[in-house]
């Protein structure tokens, strides 16, 4: 069968651990040669080399997505190295403090606000000006289950996803007149350092996510990567503004 991706150049955020890794070496596997971005950078580094050694086309870069310079110029030398940017996954965030809403500081609300919302933002916005001039493109942005229902203890994360399908649905209705499909992915639990992180934090946390899971089991960052490509790909060609829900059906109904 064809790979979905031949010839294309994709952009994948927070791609040195987790999903953005899985998601990085998915795109490569289909075809597309990654620029493989986060602000940790040997983590960045490890990824790209692991695509090449698997015969894949890939290079890391260091970009902190909450600052607008740092992603101007992941896409300018994404499209001087490459030749262009056809897809984009903007996949770096980070869940933020575990607590209540009355004791969530301000600081950890614009700190989780900056990364998950801001940096979705600032990328889009680069990745957009040039997909414009290129007359289309692909973007993905990860959302979360958490962007379509609340969960306890993690308001400002919540929020923030929630945010970022407001900005998904409205630049699919902004850019599709030219061209450029914008959705988003919604994993739900998703074995990876964060959930490792909050599990640390809450460790009845695992048992109880795996059993809300109707398919008993947590999410792997191949499950996630999976949707991303396809919803990149031309054969998702008829799908625009829409936040794909990989959960295993924990949200469909209890
Ligand atoms: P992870 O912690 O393994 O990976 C996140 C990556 O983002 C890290 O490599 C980190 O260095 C990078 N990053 C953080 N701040 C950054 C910044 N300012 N600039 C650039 N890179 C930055 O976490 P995971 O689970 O792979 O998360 C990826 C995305 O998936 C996040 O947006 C997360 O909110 C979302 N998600 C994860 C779920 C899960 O259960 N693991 C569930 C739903 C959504």
């Amino acid at each position: 069968m064809a790979r979905m991706l031949e010839g294309k150049v994709a952009l994948i955020t927070g791609a040195g651990s987790g999903i953005g890794r899985a998601s990085a070496a998915t795109f490569a596997r289909e075809g597309a040669t990654v620029m493989v971005a986060d602000l940790n950078e040997a983590g960045a580094e490890e990824t790209a080399a692991s695509i090449v050694a698997n015969g894949g086309r890939a290079s890391a870069r260091r970009c902190d997505v909450t600052q607008r310079d740092d992603v101007e110029r992941l896409v300018a030398h994404t499209i001087e190295t490459y030749g262009g940017l056809h897809c984009a996954h903007n996949n770096a965030g980070v869940e933020g403090e575990y607590g209540r809403t009355l004791d969530t500081t301000e600081e950890n609300f614009d700190f989780t606000y900056s990364v998950n919302l801001k940096g979705v933002f600032l990328c889009m916005q680069a990745e957009l000006s040039h997909m414009l001039e290129q007359g289309g493109g692909r973007i993905v942005n990860t959302a979360s289950i958490a962007g379509l229902e609340g969960a306890k203890n993690l308001p400002a994360y919540v929020a923030s996803k929630h945010a970022v399908m407001g900005l998904t649905r409205t630049a699919a209705l902004e850019y599709g007149p030219k061209g450029i499909r914008i959705n988003a992915v919604c994993p739900g639990p998703i074995r990876t350092p964060m959930l490792e992180k909050l599990v640390a934090t809450n460790p009845r946390m695992e048992q109880a996510a795996i059993a809300a899971v109707p398919v008993k089991r947590l999410g792997e960052p191949q499950d996630i990567a999976e949707a991303a490509v396809w919803l990149c790909s031309e054969r998702a060609d008829f799908v625009n503004g829409h936040g794909l829900v990989v959960d295993g059906g924990m949200t469909v109904g209890s």
